[in-house]
């Protein structure tokens, strides 16, 4: 059975935590398909030698969930090239004959147009920048609310205004803004629209 589940949206608008919730309810694979960029970004060197020879020790790397790879990511992932030398990748990945959930900006645009279901998650800046300040700490975390803020205003201007796959909604994608859901009520609409699409 192929049957691929594509979510994109901006940071922090919940993705990863209802597609690892997805993957395991409905026992498909998951790919964050982000690790791969944050994985080309800290690789170092010229960046599309990278995208074409990442290999799995480039993605079990320990310094891929900080703020630097996360900013070095969203820089090479507007080289057109960067992006063409993970496209088959991704497209295998979404084929597994168990069910795949890929998350991303561009999978349902552009890697996995065909998708059997596709969900545009997203919340308001305040409260993405909210979540990813309480969990650097909060007032413990070495960057104020208000940083974290622009931080993420400024990549989603990034990652809205490429050229290439920018980040935006696919004309067939189901939307589901976050901004005033827990996760447990996100993760369940997300389980009833896959469960609504999954065929027999
Ligand atoms: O989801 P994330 O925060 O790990 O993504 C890091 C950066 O990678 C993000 O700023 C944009 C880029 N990215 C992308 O362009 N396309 C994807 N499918 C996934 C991530």
């Amino acid at each position: 059975m192929k049957f691929t589940v594509a979510i994109d949206g901006p940071a922090a608008a919940g993705k990863g935590t209802i597609s690892r919730a997805l993957a395991d309810h409905f026992g498909f694979a998951h790919l964050d398909t982000g690790l791969l960029y944050r994985a080309v970004g800290v690789k170092g060197g010229d960046p599309v030698a990278a995208a074409q020879t990442l290999g799995a020790a480039d993605l079990a790397r320990d310094d891929l969930r900080g703020l630097a790879a996360s900013e070095a990511a969203s820089r090479v992932a507007a080289i057109p090239e960067v992006r063409a030398a993970l496209v088959a990748f991704q497209r295998d990945f979404a084929r597994r004959p168990g069910g795949a959930v890929l998350d991303g900006r561009d999978i349902g645009t552009v890697i996995c147009p065909g998708a059997e279901v596709k969900l545009f998650v997203t919340a308001s800046p305040e409260i993405r920048a909210r979540r990813r300040w309480l969990e650097e700490g909060g007032t413990a975390a070495p960057e104020t609310f208000e940083q974290v803020l622009e931080q993420v205003r400024a990549r989603d201007a990034r990652d809205m205004g490429r050229a290439d796959a920018p980040l935006r909604p696919a004309e067939d994608a189901a939307q589901l803004d976050t901004t005033d859901l827990s996760i447990d009520d996100a993760v369940a609409r997300a389980v009833a629209l896959v469960q609504a699409r999954l065929p027999g």
